[in-house]
C-alpha cells in the first residue's frame, strides 16, 4: 500500500508502512523532496509562507479542483492522489519565470523574498478561481489576503495583483518597471498544468486500515474501524480523526502527540455532502469552509445565508478555509472551548447536528445542546452533518446580522466577540429573536435568553433597549482571566444597539443629526500614487532598476539557510529556554511518562563548551554575554541548552519535553519592572561618550514659560521584529579543528568573534557565510550570535553538522524586542505655543543583558530634536530587570524618541486648546536652532529641506481642506470620528567603514564582495549599480549593459574581513562607497590598455588584454567616511590620539585623550571599552554620536592606519499626513489616507528607496505587544494599510558629503507611522469630546495620553467603554 502523489508534475511514491502520519507536507518539501521554495515562518498557518496549490481530480465529474493550502498544516497522507505545485512549478530560472514572478518583480514588490513564492501561489489560485469569469480589482485586492509580508508595506504586492484584473487601468497601477502597456503577457488559458494526466489512472483508495494512516470511504466502514479501536483501546490504542488537520496551528502540542492511528475522514460519503432539504440545508461535517461558503452564497433565496457566508470569509485565511471544515471547527468549539465564529453564527442561525456515537449511536441535537453537552469523546463521538433551517418562509420579516471586532477587518484573526443575531419582526415589533454571542472569553457561545425573551413582543425604543443592554451586561460577562475583559464586553451593547436601532421609535427626530446612526459604508478600494524623481547623472545609479534576484525570489529558488541542503550526517538543535524571571538551574530532564523521540542525541548546555573556549554566545563592543545560563537564570527566554537529534522536529519535540528543574528558595524576588530597578538601583552603566548632550539651560528655559505642565507619564510598549524567516544557522565543522558557518545575520563580522571565542579557536580558524537573510529588521544583529554559536558549540562537540531553524514561539520568546519605556516629563511653553523648555527622566527597560541598549538614549534624543524644544535636559536610565533583554529593533530609540516629541506636542495643544498642528509648526527648526541642538551634523543650510517639505506636503494632500471637511464629518457622525495629523521626523544617521572588492573575471563579467548583508533593502541592487557606473567610467563600448554582467555574491568573513554590521539605514551607501573605491582602482589600472588601442574597444576586448597583460583585475578597498572641513579643525588631535598608538603600542597615550575626553570621573570598564573601540577599527557606534573618529583601516591591504576625524552623522527629513476613521463601537482605527514625502537626495535606486519607505512605514503601523504566536501578534495585513497611499520622494539635491549625493532610506521612514497614532488621537479626542457633552461635563482641556500601540481596546476605552449606554441616557434625557 502506498502513497501517490505529485509535485511539480514530478511522480512519489512512498510506502504507506514508511510515512510517519504527522509527517506534514511542508515538512516533506523542505526536507525530503528537491521542491524548497515553500517556505516555514509560522508554522500556525497564520501568514502564508508555505502555501502551495493542492489539485484534486474528480474521476466521475472529470474535472480538476484546484486550491491553496497552508502545507505546515496539511499531513503528507491526506495528499493521496493529489496534486501540489509550487511557486517554482509555476516557472523558475531554468523554464523561464511565470507571469506572475516577473510581474511581482517589475512591481518591486519582493524585498527580502521570503514571503513572495507563497504570495505567487496564492496569487496564481486567486486567477485560476476566476478563470471562468473575469478577475476584477476586488479579487485582485483579497488575492493575497492572509499572506503576511513584513518588508514592502503590501502596496507593490496588490499593484502586481491587480495588473491581472480586467477592470484595472493600467495607469492607476503603483510604480513599476514596466514601460506603460507593456506588462509581461498573461495568458489565462496557457494554464500550467496542475494535475499531470499520469496520477488519474492511479486513484486507488488506502482503506485497508492495516496501517496507521486510513481512510474511510463510508460511515459504515469507519463504523468497523473505531469499534475495532476501541476495543484495542482498552490496551492504550490512541486514534486521532483527521480533517484537515488546521486545528494544529492552534493546538500545537496536538502535533507532539503519539497516535497510533490516524482515521482521515474525509473521504467518508455522507460527511462529504451538501444538500438541500425542504427544511433548510444539511452540510458534512468534512465540508470544507470554502465550499461551505460557496454553496450558501448559492442558496440565494435565504438572505441570512448570505451574511453567514459574508461572515465564514473571515474565517482565517482562504488558504486555511479550503482545507479546514465546518465540522472541525464545531468540534474545536465544543471539545476545546476554541473562540470560533462558526459556532456563534450558526447558534443564531438555528442550527442543529447529526451525531453518531459509539455508545449512543445517531443522534440530533440542536448546537445549542450539542456545545452544551460534555466535551465530545476523542473518536468515540463523530458529527456527521450539520443542518441550518429556512427562516424566510415565516410569516414575519426576518432580520440577521453578524458582527465580529478583531484586529483585522477581513479575517486572520480571531475576535475579541462575535456575535450573530436574528430576529422576527412585525410593524417594528420584536415577534422573536435569537441572539449569540461568542469568543469573548466564554466557554462555547452562547444564547442570551434573557434578553432574548424581555425583547421577544416588545416595540423597541430608547428604555427599551436600554434595558436590553443592562441584561445583556450581566450574561456576556467574560471568564477571569481573559485578556481585555471589559473590552470584549463592552462591545456586546454596541453590536445589539447596531442590530436594532433600525426598528426605534423615535418621537422627535433631530435636526442635529444625533438620532441618525450613521451606517459603515464600504472601505474604498486601496489606491496610490508615487512621485519619484530619476536622475540619469550617475546612471545607471539613480535608476529604478528591479531587485536583484526578484524573480528568483519570487519562485522561491533564492536559496536562504535553511534551503541550503542538509550535509551528509547532519543534525538538528532546538533550544531549551527559561520558563522562570530569576531562578538557581537545578538541572534538564525531560518530562515524567513523555515518549522522547528515538532521534535524540544531545543535550548541548554550558558543560559543553570546549576547553580553552568561554560560554560567550555574543562578542560586541560593549562586551559579551553567556551562550548558556549556567547557576542561575536571569530571564524568560533565557538559552539554557540546546537540544540536538536527527530531524528538527524530534529536537523541537524534545525542546517542548524538555523539564528544567528550578530554585527560587532564598533568592531575591526578580524585577519585573522599571521602577522595581530603579529603586533597587538594579541600572545598567551607560558610557559617558555615548551618552546624548544637553542643551542650553532648562532651568532658564523654564522660568521663562507662560505655562507649564509638570511631570506628565507617557509608557511606550515593545514591539517584535517578526522577520518571515525565523532565526537559523548552520554549522560544519570541518579539518584542523575549524569550523564553517552559515549564518542568517546581519553582523557576520561578530558571529565570526563570537564563534571563535567560545570554541577557544583563533579567529582564521573560522569563517561566516551569509548570503541572503529573510528580513532582520535589528533581530537579526545581537540576537542571531548565541543561534549560531550554539550551532558551532554542538557541531564542535558531535563533529558532525548541526543547524537549527529556530520555530516561531521560541523565536518571539528569545529574540525580544523594541525597548519599552517609561517617560516623565516636564515641558514649558509660551501662550503662543513656543515652547521654551523641556525636561525628561526616561527608564528604559534593558531586559538582564545590555545587548546594544547603550545606544538607545542618543537615539532617542536623536529623533525627540527634531522640534526646538528651546532648551533640553534629560536622565537616562537604563533598567536592568529580569525581563527579555531587548534588542535593537529597526529605527532604534527613534521610533520612541518620535511617539514622545509627539505626544509632548500634543499635550501642550491640548493644554492650550490649540491644534496640534500649530504647535508643530511653530517649533519646527530654524536652520540655527538645528544647528544648536545637531550640532555639525546639521549640514550646509541648504540641506535643510524640513521646514519647506512641511508646507509642500501641506499643499499636495491638502491639508487644510481635509481638516475641513474631517471637522464636517465628525459633526454630523456620532460612531465614527476621523482625525488627521501632520507630522514631521528628522533622523539622524552614521555613515561607517565598509569593505568591498571588486573583480573582473576572463569573459568580462563581474563578481562584487561586499561587507553589508542583502536583508531585502536592496544593498545588492544599489551595489550592482554603483559597480556599473564606475566601471562605465571607462566607457569603452557595452560599459552599459555591465549591470548585467555583474553579480554580488555571499558575505564570507575570510574572504571580506571587516564586514562591520548591516544596519543603521547606511550599510549600503556604504557598500557602494567601497565599490565605487574599487572600481576606481580598476579603472585606473585599465585606462592605459585604453589609451594604448587608440580606438574604441569593448569591454571584453579590454578585458582579454588585461588578462593577457597579467593587469590585476581585483581590486578591495575599505570605505571610510568623508572628512568635512568642520572636522578637519579637530583632525590633528584624532592623528595623534590614535596613530602613534596603535604603531608604537604605548597605551598610555590612548588611555589619556579618552579620560579627557570623558569630561568626568571614568571607571576602568568604560575606559577600556572605548579603548576597545579604537582597537577594533569597525565601530559605528561612536559616530552615531557625534565621535566621530574613524579607525577604519583596510586590514587586507599593507595601509597605514591614519585615522580621521570626520563627519559622519546627516540628517534625514520626512513629513507625512494621515487620516483615520476611528469606530467607536469597536475600537477599529481605519487609515483613509497618508501622504508621505520623504527627502531621498539622489536615490541610488528610488524603487528600492520607495519600497523601503513604504515598507518602513507600514512595519510600524501595528507595534503591537509582545506576544508568543501569529494568533496574539499582529502585524499589518493587506487590510490594514492606508486606503489610499500617495507617496512622494523629494530629490533634494547635492549633499556634497554624501555617496553620490544620496540619503539612507531603511529606517527613517518608520517614524513618518506616528502620523497614524497621532490622526487616532485627533480622532479620539473628538469621540472624548462628544461623551462629554453628553455626560454633561464641560471643561475645555482635554488632557489625555493615547498609549502606543494604540491597540483596538485602548482606543475603546479612551472613547467610553459605556459609548452606547451614555449615548442612550443622554438621548432620553434630552427627549
Ligand atoms: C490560522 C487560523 C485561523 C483561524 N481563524 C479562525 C477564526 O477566525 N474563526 C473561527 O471560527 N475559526 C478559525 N480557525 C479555525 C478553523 O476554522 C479550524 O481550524 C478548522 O475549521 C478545523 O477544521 P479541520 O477540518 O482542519 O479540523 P481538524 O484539525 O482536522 O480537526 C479538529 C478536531 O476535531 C476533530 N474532528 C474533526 N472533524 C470531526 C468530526 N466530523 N467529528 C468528530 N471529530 C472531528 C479532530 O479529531 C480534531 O480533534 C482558524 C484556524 C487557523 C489555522
Ligand atoms: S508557515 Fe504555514 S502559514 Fe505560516
Ligand atoms: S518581502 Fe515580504 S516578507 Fe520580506
Amino acid at each position: 500500500m502506498s502513497l501517490v502523489f505529485a509535485i511539480n508534475g514530478q511522480r512519489f511514491e512512498l510506502a504507506l508502512s514508511s510515512v510517519d502520519p504527522s509527517t506534514t507536507l511542508l515538512e516533506f518539501l523542505r526536507y525530503q523532496s528537491p521542491f524548497k521554495s515553500v517556505k516555514l515562518s509560522c508554522g500556525e498557518g497564520g501568514c502564508g509562507a508555505c502555501v502551495v496549490l493542492l489539485s484534486r481530480y474528480d474521476p466521475v465529474l472529470q474535472n480538476v479542483e484546484d486550491f491553496t493550502v497552508s502545507s505546515c498544516l496539511t499531513l503528507l497522507c491526506s495528499i493521496n492522489h493529489c496534486s501540489i505545485t509550487t511557486s517554482e512549478g509555476l516557472g523558475n530560472s531554468r523554464d523561464g519565470f511565470h507571469t506572475i514572478h516577473n510581474r511581482l518583480s517589475g512591481f518591486h514588490a519582493s524585498q527580502c523574498g521570503f514571503c513572495t513564492p507563497g504570495m505567487s501561489v496564492s496569487l496564481f489560485s486567486a486567477l485560476l478561481d476566476s478563470s471562468s469569469s473575469e478577475f476584477t480589482v476586488l479579487e485582485a485586492e483579497k488575492a493575497v489576503s492572509g499572506n503576511l509580508c513584513r518588508c514592502t508595506g503590501y502596496r507593490p504586492i496588490v499593484d502586481a495583483c491587480k495588473s491581472f484584473a480586467a477592470d484595472v487601468d493600467i495607469e492607476d497601477l503603483g510604480f513599476n518597471s514596466f514601460c506603460k502597456n507593456s506588462l509581461p503577457p498573461f495568458d489565462s488559458e496557457k494554464r500550467v498544468c496542475s494535475f499531470p494526466e499520469f496520477l488519474k489512472d492511479e486513484m486507488k483508495s488506502i482503506d485497508s486500515g492495516m496501517h496507521r494512516w486510513c481512510s474511510p470511504g463510508s460511515v459504515e466502514e469507519l463504523q468497523r474501524l473505531l469499534q475495532g479501536a476501541r476495543k484495542a483501546n482498552s490496551v492504550g490504542l490512541s486514534v486521532k480523526l483527521v480533517a484537515g488537520n488546521t486545528s494544529t496551528g492552534y493546538y500545537k502540542d496536538e502535533r507532539d502527540r503519539h497516535y497510533d492511528k490516524y482515521v482521515d475522514i474525509t473521504r467518508i460519503r455522507e460527511m462529504k455532502e451538501i444538500r438541500e432539504t425542504q427544511n433548510g440545508v444539511e452540510i458534512g461535517a468534512v465540508v470544507t469552509i470554502s465550499k461551505v461558503i460557496a454553496a450558501l452564497k448559492e442558496i440565494r433565496v435565504e438572505k441570512m445565508f448570505g451574511k453567514l457566508a459574508a461572515h465564514m470569509e473571515k474565517i482565517a485565511a482562504r488558504f486555511i478555509r479550503n482545507f479546514g471544515s465546518i465540522g472541525g471547527n464545531l468540534v474545536m468549539a465544543q471539545r476545546k472551548q476554541f473562540p470560533s465564529d462558526m459556532a456563534t453564527i450558526l447558534l443564531a442561525a438555528g442550527a442543529s447536528v447529526n451525531i453518531m456515537s459509539l455508545s449512543r449511536g445517531l443522534e440530533k441535537v440542536t448546537l445549542e445542546q450539542f456545545l452544551q453537552g460534555p466535551p465530545l469523546e476523542d473518536y468515540y463521538d463523530l458529527v456527521l452533518t450539520i443542518e441550518i433551517p429556512f427562516w424566510h418562509h415565516r410569516s414575519s420579516e426576518l432580520l440577521f446580522e453578524t458582527y465580529r471586532a478583531a484586529p483585522r477587518p477581513n479575517g486572520s484573526a480571531l475576535a475579541y466577540l462575535n456575535a450573530a443575531f436574528l430576529a422576527q419582526v412585525k410593524d417594528r415589533m420584536v415577534i422573536n429573536c435569537r441572539l449569540a454571542f461568542g469568543a469573548y472569553g466564554t466557554k462555547h457561545a452562547i444564547r442570551c435568553k434573557e434578553v432574548e425573551e424581555f425583547l421577544s413582543g416588545k416595540l423597541i425604543t430608547d428604555n427599551v433597549l436600554s434595558e436590553a443592554i443592562t441584561l445583556l451586561g450581566k450574561s456576556v460577562v467574560p471568564q477571569e482571566g481573559t485578556s481585555n475583559l471589559a473590552y470584549r464586553s463592552s462591545l456586546a451593547p454596541g453590536f445589539l444597539f447596531n442590530f436594532f436601532h433600525s426598528l426605534i421609535i423615535t418621537e422627535k427626530p433631530s435636526s442635529n443629526g444625533y438620532y441618525h446612526l450613521d451606517q459603515p459604508k464600504p472601505l474604498p478600494m486601496l489606491s496610490s500614487s508615487q512621485h519619484v524623481p530619476i536622475n540619469d547623472e550617475y546612471f545607471p545609479v539613480g535608476e529604478p532598476v528591479t531587485k536583484s534576484g526578484a524573480s528568483l525570489q519570487a519562485s522561491g529558488e533564492a536559496v536562504y539557510v535553511d534551503d541550503i541542503p542538509a550535509p551528509a550526517n547532519c543534525l538538528y538543535g532546538a533550544f531549551i529556554y527559561s520558563t522562570k524571571p530569576y531562578a538557581k538551574v537545578k538541572g534538564i530532564s525531560f518530562k515524567e511518562n513523555s515518549v522522547v523521540p528515538d532521534g535524540v542525541l544531545a543535550v548541548i548546555s554550558y558543560k559543553d563548551v570546549p576547553k580553552g573556549g568561554q560560554n560567550i554566545g555574543l562578542k560586541f563592543s560593549f562586551g559579551t554575554e553567556p551562550l548558556f545560563a549556567e547557576d542561575f537564570t536571569l530571564h524568560v527566554g533565557q538559552c539554557i541548552a540546546l537540544v540536538v537529534a536527527d530531524t528538527q522536529r524530534h529536537a523541537d519535540t524534545a525542546a517542548n519535553l524538555a523539564l528544567v528543574e528550578y530554585e527560587t528558595e532564598d533568592l531575591e524576588p526578580p524585577i519585573l519592572s522599571v521602577e522595581d530597578a530603579v529603586k533597587k538601583s538594579s541600572l545598567f552603566e551607560i558610557y559617558p561618550f555615548l551618552y546624548p548632550q544637553q542643551v542650553g539651560d532648562t532651568s532658564k528655559g523654564m522660568s521663562e514659560a507662560d505655562h507649564r505642565i509638570i511631570s506628565s507619564e507617557i509608557r511606550l510598549g515593545s514591539q517584535y521584529f517578526f522577520y518571515m524567516e525565523t532565526q537559523t544557522a548552520l554549522a560544519v565543522p570541518d579539518e584542523d579543528s575549524s569550523i564553517v558557518v552559515y549564518s542568517s545575520c546581519q553582523t557576520p563580522q561578530y558571529v565570526h568573534s563570537s564563534v571563535a571565542a567560545c570554541l577557544g579557536i583563533p579567529e582564521n580558524k573560522v569563517r561566516i557565510i551569509t548570503r541572503r537573510v529573510g528580513g532582520g529588521f535589528g533581530g537579526k544583529a545581537v540576537k542571531a550570535m548565541p543561534v549560531a554559536t550554539a550551532c558551532a558549540v554542538a557541531a564542535n562537540k558531535l563533529q558532525r553538522p548541526v543547524r537549527t531553524y529556530v520555530n516561531r514561539k521560541t523565536d518571539m520568546i528569545m529574540t525580544g524586542g523594541r525597548h519599552p519605556m517609561k517617560i516623565t516629563y516636564s515641558v514649558g511653553f509660551k501662550s503662543t505655543g513656543k515652547i521654551t523648555a523641556l525636561e525628561l527622566e526616561i527608564l528604559i527597560d534593558v531586559g538582564a543583558t545590555l545587548g546594544l541598549s547603550m545606544l538607545i538614549p542618543s537615539n532617542i534624543i536623536g529623533a525627540l530634536k527634531k522640534y526646538n524644544w528651546g532648551a533640553l535636559s534629560f536622565d537616562f536610565k537604563l533598567c536592568k530587570t529580569n525581563l527579555l533583554s531587548k534588542a535593537i529593533m529597526r529605527a532604534p530609540g527613534d521610533v520612541q524618541g518620535t511617539y514622545i516629541a509627539e505626544a509632548i506636542i500634543e499635550n501642550v495643544a491640548s493644554s492650550l486648546s490649540l491644534e496640534a498642528d500649530t504647535i508643530r509648526k511653530i517649533n519646527l527648526h530654524t536652520y540655527d536652532s538645528l544647528a544648536l541642538f545637531y550640532k555639525d551634523g546639521a549640514g550646509e543650510p541648504h540641506e535643510y529641506t524640513l521646514s519647506s517639505m512641511w508646507d509642500k506636503l501641506g499643499v499636495s494632500s491638502n491639508f487644510e481642506e481635509r481638516v475641513s471637511i474631517v471637522r464636517e464629518f465628525n459633526e454630523s457622525n456620532i460612531w465614527r470620528k476621523r482625525g488627521i495629523s501632520r507630522v514631521p521626523i528628522i533622523y539622524p544617521v552614521s555613515m561607517f567603514a565598509t569593505p568591498g572588492r571588486v573583480s573582473v573575471l576572463s569573459d568580462g563579467t563581474v563578481v562584487v564582495e561586499v561587507g553589508g548583508i542583502e536583508l531585502g533593502q536592496g544593498l545588492w541592487t544599489k551595489v550592482k549599480q554603483m559597480a556599473g557606473y564606475a566601471l562605465g567610467l571607462l566607457q569603452c563600448d557595452g560599459t552599459e549593459e555591465l549591470v548585467d554582467k555583474i553579480r554580488v555574491v555571499q558575505s564570507d568573513t575570510l574572504s571580506m574581513v571587516q564586514g562591520n554590521f548591516t544596519g543603521g539605514s547606511t550599510t549600503s551607501e556604504g557598500s557602494c562607497a567601497a565599490v565605487r573605491l574599487c572600481c576606481e582602482t580598476l579603472v585606473k589600472r585599465l585606462k592605459p590598455l585604453i589609451e594604448k588601442s587608440g580606438g574604441p574597444i569593448s569591454w571584453n576586448n579590454l578585458i582579454s588584454q588585461a588578462y593577457a597583460q597579467s593587469v590585476n583585475l581585483s581590486a578591495s578597498d575599505l570605505y571610510t567616511p568623508e572628512e568635512t572641513p568642520t572636522q578637519y579643525l579637530n583632525y590633528g588631535v584624532a592623528v595623534s590620539e590614535v596613530e602613534i598608538d596603535l604603531v608604537t603600542g604605548q597605551t598610555f597615550k590612548i588611555l589619556k585623550p579618552l579620560i579627557e575626553k570623558s569630561g568626568g570621573p571614568i571607571s576602568w570598564n568604560n575606559l577600556i571599552s572605548q579603548v576597545y573601540f579604537f582597537l577594533k577599527p569597525h565601530c559605528f557606534l561612536i559616530e552615531l554620536l557625534d565621535f566621530h573618529y574613524s579607525q577604519s583601516v583596510n586590514l587586507s591591504a599593507s595601509d597605514l592606519y591614519t585615522p580621521e576625524e570626520t563627519p559622519t552623522q546627516y540628517l534625514n527629513y520626512g513629513v507625512a499626513v494621515s487620516e483615520v476613521e476611528v469606530d467607536l463601537v469597536t475600537g477599529q482605527t481605519t487609515v483613509l489616507q497618508t501622504d508621505i514625502l520623504y527627502d531621498s537626495g539622489k536615490s541610488l535606486n528610488p524603487a528600492v528607496d520607495l519600497g523601503q519607505i513604504e515598507g518602513a512605514f507600514i512595519t510600524d503601523s501595528e507595534g503591537l505587544l509582545l506576544t508568543d504566536s501569529t494568533w496574539t501578534y499582529k502585524i499589518t495585513t493587506v487590510d490594514t494599510i492606508p486606503r489610499q497611499f500617495n507617496v512622494e520622494i523629494l530629490n533634494s539635491g547635492r549633499h556634497e558629503k554624501r555617496v553620490l549625493t544620496s540619503k539612507a532610506s531603511g529606517e527613517p521612514p518608520l517614524l513618518l507611522a506616528a502620523s497614524v497614532h497621532c490622526a487616532t488621537r485627533e480622532a479620539v479626542k473628538e469621540a472624548l469630546k462628544q461623551l462629554r457633552m453628553w455626560k454633561g461635563v464641560n471643561d475645555s482641556e482635554l488632557m489625555f495620553q493615547l498609549p502606543v500601540p494604540a491597540t483596538m481596546p485602548v482606543v475603546k476605552e479612551l472613547c467610553g467603554l459605556d459609548i452606547v449606554e451614555s449615548y442612550l441616557e443622554w438621548k432620553s434625557s434630552v427627549n
